[in-house]
């Protein structure tokens, strides 16, 4: 029996191991975690993340062949397979601080690895990483192996939240990479051989290391550039009449660009665009190529310009000042399906807000009020820490009050902030949250969720994105 065992229970290593567990029945999978508190939460009712179909998967492999524990070495030291999914957040101090990625969690992960090992092991990168992160590890493990041989593959991820299990179970495509020698490619056919359970091979692209870890980050940029793209031209439509709706349809029915990824928004978040297109600017620097990193660097600054773009319309339109006047945010969450608030636009959004004395009340159907006064309250690329490092009640802000309704975020509020796509901010009763709004009311849709034309008629003034007024 093959045994795998992931380290770092979050958001990719959790729902990654269910579906090969409930693929792969003959093979055993741990996944282990230095946090307790996320380890007790996968082995309970109330699973730590909130993702479409995870419950059923965890529930029907949990105990049988899948496993979650804190046993850290005793799993690594019995696996045939390591999967390495600890988070390799953005660099807060030292050399490239805010761009280069901090290995710290990877690299403790690999010489606890190399520590325990007393087989062979193949070693799967399924973080996000830098360009020849592997001959780093590759290092830490060779020079403290006893002997054991450790063949490193490159992994990466692809799954987006929200879909997760769908995108787990119907991947375009997965990536393995490895070395170029009888052993690598060895490793490559074992690994390639879990996902045949229920992925067909010509969807598993197999390459050498470098080309693996790069297309992850190249794969985020692009996406990313996307968003960018058609949000530059969100403001552009605004100062001319076009509706970057249509826009978008129009450029998206060529087919060598495609529909897909060209909603205009406040701005993308999540935990990882801005911090993989950090890292690759950096690596570029790196490698003495500037042009090519202030070229991708140009996609986060469009990103924050939306932002910020935001902020200034909500506070232009409202006679130049929010000071004292209530807001209702509604949605908080980077994408709807989620809790998660990693770099999500509404971070921002609500600090430039506060920024001018706003009162806010929010409202997201999956994130609690300690999750947005934590996230309020903590300073930029902080958040990517163990959970367990998190003060558990951080100190409230006045000025932001967290309520469980939609009505109850809106009942005398000037005006509404709409910053994630939730279905149900679409069949909301507009016409009984205007009743209970101060007049003028105004809707400010960061995601162009509502009908603007029956809201206009109920009598809000409406502002959408990359749309005429
Ligand atoms: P996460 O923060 O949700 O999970 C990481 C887990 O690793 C945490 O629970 C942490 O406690 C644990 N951990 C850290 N160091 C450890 C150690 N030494 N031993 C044991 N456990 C340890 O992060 P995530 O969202 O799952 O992302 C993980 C990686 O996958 C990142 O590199 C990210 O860029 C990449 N990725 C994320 C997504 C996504 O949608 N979130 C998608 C694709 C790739
Ligand atoms: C993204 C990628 O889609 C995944 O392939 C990748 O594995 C993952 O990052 C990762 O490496 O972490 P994710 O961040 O979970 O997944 O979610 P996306 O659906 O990509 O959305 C990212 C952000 O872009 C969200 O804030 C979303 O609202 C925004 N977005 C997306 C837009 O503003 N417009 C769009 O057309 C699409």
């Amino acid at each position: 029996m093959v045994k795998i065992c992931c380290i770092g229970a979050g958001y990719v290593g959790g729902p990654t191991m269910a579906v090969i567990a409930l693929k792969c029945p003959e093979i055993e999978v741990a996944v282990v975690d230095i946090s307790e508190a996320r380890i007790n939460a996968w082995n309970s009712e109330q699973l730590p993340i909130y993702e479409p179909g995870l419950d059923g998967v965890v529930k029907q492999c949990r105990g049988k062949n899948l496993f979650f524990s804190t046993d850290v070495e005793r799993h690594v030291s019995e696996a045939d397979i390591v999967f390495v999914s600890v988070n390799t957040p953005t660099k807060t101090r030292g050399l490239g601080a805010g761009k280069a990625a901090d290995l710290t969690y990877w690299e403790s992960a690999a010489r606890m690895i190399a520590d325990v090992s007393k087989s062979d092991k193949i070693v799967v990168e399924k973080s996000t990483v830098p360009v020849k992160t592997a001959e780093a590890i590759e290092k830490i493990l060779t020079h403290n192996s006893k002997g054991i041989d450790f063949q490193i593959l490159s992994n990466p991820e692809f799954l987006a939240e929200g879909t997760a299990i769908q995108d787990l179970l119907h991947p375009d495509r997965v990536l393995i990479g490895g070395r170029e020698t009888p052993k690598g490619q060895k490793a490559i056919q074992t690994l390639r051989d879990v996902y045949a359970h229920w992925v067909t091979v010509d969807q598993i692209i197999c390459t050498n290391l470098w080309s693996a870890e790069l297309s992850k980050l190249a794969a985020n940029a692009f996406l990313a550039q996307r968003i960018s793209s058609v949000n530059a031209m969100s403001a552009l439509c605004e100062a001319t009449g076009a509706d970057v709706t249509q826009v978008s349809h129009a450029v998206g029915k060529d087919t060598r660009i495609g529909p897909k990824f060209l909603n205009a928004s406040v701005g993308f978040g999540g935990s990882c665009f801005q911090k993989d297109i950090l890292n690759l600017v950096y690596i570029c620097e790196c490698n003495g190529l500037p042009e090519v990193a202030n070229y991708w660097k140009q996609v986060i600054k469009v990103n924050d310009y939306q932002k910020n773009r935001f902020v200034n319309r909500v506070v232009s339109s409202m006679f130049n000042t929010v000071s004292g006047k209530k807001i209702a945010i509604l949605g908080f969450a980077f994408k709807k399906d989620t809790g998660d608030t990693r770099e999500t636009p509404a971070i921002d959004v609500c600090k430039g807000l506060l920024g001018d004395n706003a009162h806010l009340s929010i409202y997201d159907p999956q994130v609690s009020e300690d999750q947005i006064q934590r996230d309020l309250s903590m300073k930029k690329f902080d958040w990517d820490h163990p959970i367990h490092l998190q003060p558990s009640s951080p100190s409230s802000l006045k000025q932001v009050m967290c309520v469980w309704d939609a009505y109850e975020a809106t009942k005398d509020a000037h005006g509404i902030c709409i910053l994630t796509e939730w279905d149900e901010f679409k069949t909301l009763d507009y016409q009984k949250i205007y009743d209970n709004m101060k007049k003028p009311a105004f809707v400010f849709d960061g995601r162009n969720v509502v009908n603007a034309d029956k809201l206009r008629n109920i009598g809000f003034i409406v502002y959408s994105i990359g749309k005429p007024l």
